[in-house]
């Protein structure tokens, strides 16, 4: 292959209106994978994803928050940032496709379509909600099931038999969002002529852009025939208007991919530094591989509509589309009610974030198969991989150079052939990683694992280490042992990258990749030697079970734009800045904890009874159980939030907030200075 290749590669965006959870990170941490080896090979390679932002979803909860939409989607975009980074997911640019660049696409896409003779007009009619006047997405009609008599479905599917139907046919239908029957109006809405590409997506979608089963199901969609696609809704609606049609917006989906070509034009304009003609973007785009990462659910979308639209606006489309399965924790659908919907922050909070990223990468190939977080087997596989296989060969040889030998490699490798052989097999490794098929990186790599610690098994060093008069001989295996977990962890850097970096940090010398590889490290002093991974204990777990649905976390200091952001204007919308006035609004006192107790089934959470000096105390629920016991906090001065809108919880009612500060390292709850008294205003 080519080394000269320029790569292109994105995740799908994800919803600016909930949290990132570990089912979504299964896509991004594959995708990083991927980049991160491209890179690793010294392929120009650019990750490029973006907040989907528009939707009635994003703007009814706005409105349910009482801020703007634009004030939601900046909180999430600082969110989700957060979240990724942590997780090492190394984007070059996170957009939003409430941008400038992505208005004036799309504006584009939609005129080209049109000038191709590709948009349809007519009429429909469809569920309005008489109340909160607005047309209601089939998700928000709820209703009697037409086949199975379910009470409470909704409007597209049952979730009690598994039928689907069309909103009309519910029983008793009502609104979501009011509670008012809908009534049935009509409006005009603008279409997209699939049908107009359907010889040219057969090409596509038999083409090698898709596995063989991604294309099959395409196929499958293909036969059945094309039927319009429905680009527009009406006002009210979060997005962008269609350029001639007053009060009518562009479908979420029609400008969330095209989302993807507004971050590269920025993305471009900040490497080269200037602005952008629509001409140049889709010059450059036309350079590069482009790769898209999805799940199973949105394949029509990127398959069938977004080649489409490609087509219809002559901007090349992508070399390939990567379809992952969907995450499943023990077997089972992530599920709030079992306490198995994992947040990012909630996983980040209890374990490392490079278990998650080694287990995936342990279960992932290039196919659509769901995967499985099976707790015990995480557990297992990250003990006996990682920690006993992995960071041993490295701790049994540091232990022996630091004791014996000044912590200094010798001169020649004693087996090179075997040195070698470890050399030949990162060929395999890189083809799986190109494939796509990690699991197939990992097995190979640990099978090297398991032929390094044969290899100090039989070299027995503890042994030599006993007689003084060896110590060349002791130096030699270490020398060996120390240089064959230096290719491992070349390996396994995409998987890998912040223990990669530890262990350059104590090594010294050139980077680890595939090249620096080639040369051994010999005759060079190392820094002494620092655990690098813990194994994870049954109860380190139980943290991410969350048996608190509803509790207030402790809050968090914004935290900085990852590198290559700048904190630009936007960017500090997007980091989570506010005005003096929108703080003064924060009620913050001092408060003395009168009482704390455990609550009965909420291992995170602990209640306790504040005096802040207005005559009675209040109930606070707080996510503090991890860091203190009761007896720790009876009697302290804490900082407690007064104004915020009490929260019923399934324990109670909660009329507060307590600050903390937290890292992945701990939390420690705030403390008034000296003289502070219970009720005093915090400013
Ligand atoms: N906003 C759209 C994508 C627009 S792309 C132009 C969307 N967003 S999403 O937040 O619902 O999902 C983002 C990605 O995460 C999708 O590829 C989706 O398949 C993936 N996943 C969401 N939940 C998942 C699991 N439980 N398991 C695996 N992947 C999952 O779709
Ligand atoms: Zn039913």
């Amino acid at each position: 292959m080519p080394n000269d290749r320029k790569i292109l590669v994105t995740s799908a965006l994800p919803y600016a209106n909930g949290s990132i959870h570990i089912g979504h990170l299964v896509e991004y941490i594959q995708t990083d994978i991927y980049v991160r080896y491209q890179r690793l090979r010294g392929r120009v390679c650019y990750y490029l994803c973006a907040d989907d932002t528009h939707g009635t979803p994003i703007m009814l909860k706005a409105q349910a928050e009482g801020i703007s939409p634009e004030q939601l989607i900046a909180r999430v975009a600082a969110e989700h940032l957060r979240d990724f980074t942590d997780f090492g997911i190394s984007f070059d640019r996170f957009g939003s496709t409430h941008s400038d660049e992505n208005r004036v696409l799309s504006e584009h896409f939609y005129g080209r379509l049109k000038a191709g003779g590709h948009i349809a007009v007519r009429a429909i009619e469809q569920a309005f909600d008489p109340v909160k006047r607005l047309f209601l997405p089939d998700r928000f009609i709820r209703g009697e099931c037409p086949r199975c008599h379910a009470a409470d479905q909704y409007g597209d599917s049952c979730e009690a038999c598994g039928a689907t139907y069309a909103p009309t046919d519910l029983i008793n239908p009502v609104s979501a969002l009011s509670g008012a029957t809908p009534v049935t109006r009509s409006s005009e809405h603008y279409f997209f002529k699939l049908g107009d590409f359907a010889d040219n997506l057969k090409a596509f979608t038999a083409g090698d852009a898709l596995s063989r089963e991604a294309g099959h199901k395409l196929a499958e969609w293909l036969n059945e025939g094309l039927t319009d696609w429905d680009i527009s809704r009406d006002a009210p609606y979060f997005g962008f208007e269609i350029p001639g049609a007053p009060g009518k917006y562009f479908y979420v989906w029609l400008d969330a991919p095209v989302g993807y070509i507004a971050t590269f034009w920025q993305l471009r304009a900040r490497l080269e530094d200037r602005a952008l003609a629509i001409d140049d973007v889709r010059a450059q785009w036309s350079q590069y591989e482009i790769h898209h990462f999805i799940g199973k659910d949105i394949l029509n979308f990127h398959g069938l509509f977004w080649p489409a639209m490609l087509e219809a606006a002559d901007f090349t489309r992508p070399k390939t589309i990567h379809v992952h399965g969907f995450l499943t924790v023990n077997g089972k659908k992530m599920s709030k009610s079992r306490g198995t919907f994992i947040t990012a922050r909630r996983y980040l909070d209890t374990l490392p974030a490079e278990y998650l990223r080694y287990y995936f990468a342990a279960k992932l190939n290039n196919g659509i198969e769901d995967i499985d977080l099976n707790l015990d087997d995480f557990r297992a596989r990250i003990n006996a991989d990682l920690v006993g296989k992995l960071v041993n060969i490295a701790s049994r040889s540091a232990q022996l150079l630091a004791k014996h030998l000044d912590n200094t490699l010798g001169e020649i490798l004693p087996d090179a052939p075997l040195y070698t052989e470890f050399l030949k097999a990162g060929e395999t490794v890189e083809a799986c990683y190109e494939a796509c098929e990690y699991s197939r990186a990992v097995k190979t790599i640990m099978d090297l694992a398991d032929r390094a610690n044969r290899y100090v098994d039989e070299a027995r060093p503890w042994e030599i280490a006993r007689a003084p008069e060896r110590g060349a001989e002791l130096q030699a295996i270490c020398t060996q042992t120390l240089n064959l977990f230096c290719v491992l962890i070349a390996y396994l850097k995409p998987i890998l990258p912040q223990t990669a970096a530890r262990v350059e940090t104590w090594l010294g010398g050139p980077e680890l990749d595939f090249e620096s590889i080639k040369t051994p490290r010999l005759s060079c002093t190392i820094k002494p030697y620092t655990h690098l991974m813990r194994r994870i204990e049954s109860t380190d777990l139980a943290p991410l079970i969350d048996n608190t649905e509803g509790a207030d976390p402790a809050p968090r200091a914004p935290s900085t734009p990852p590198a290559g952001q700048p904190a630009a204007p936007a960017a500090e919308a997007a980091a989570g800045v506010i005005s003096a006035e929108d703080f003064a609004r924060i009620d913050l006192r001092v408060a003395r904890v009168v009482a704390a107790d455990f609550v009965e089934g909420a291992d995170k959470l602990l209640k306790l009874s504040l005096d802040l000096n207005e005559g009675r105390t209040r109930t606070v629920f707080a996510g503090i159980r991890h860091a203190y016991t009761p007896a720790d906090l009876v009697g302290r001065l804490v900082v407690c939030v007064a104004n915020l809108k009490p929260r019923k919880m399934r324990f109670g009612v909660s009329e507060g907030m307590v600050l903390a500060a937290s890292d992945s390292d701990g939390l420690v709850v705030l403390e008034p200075g000296e003289g502070a008294r219970p009720g005093m205003t915090i400013r």
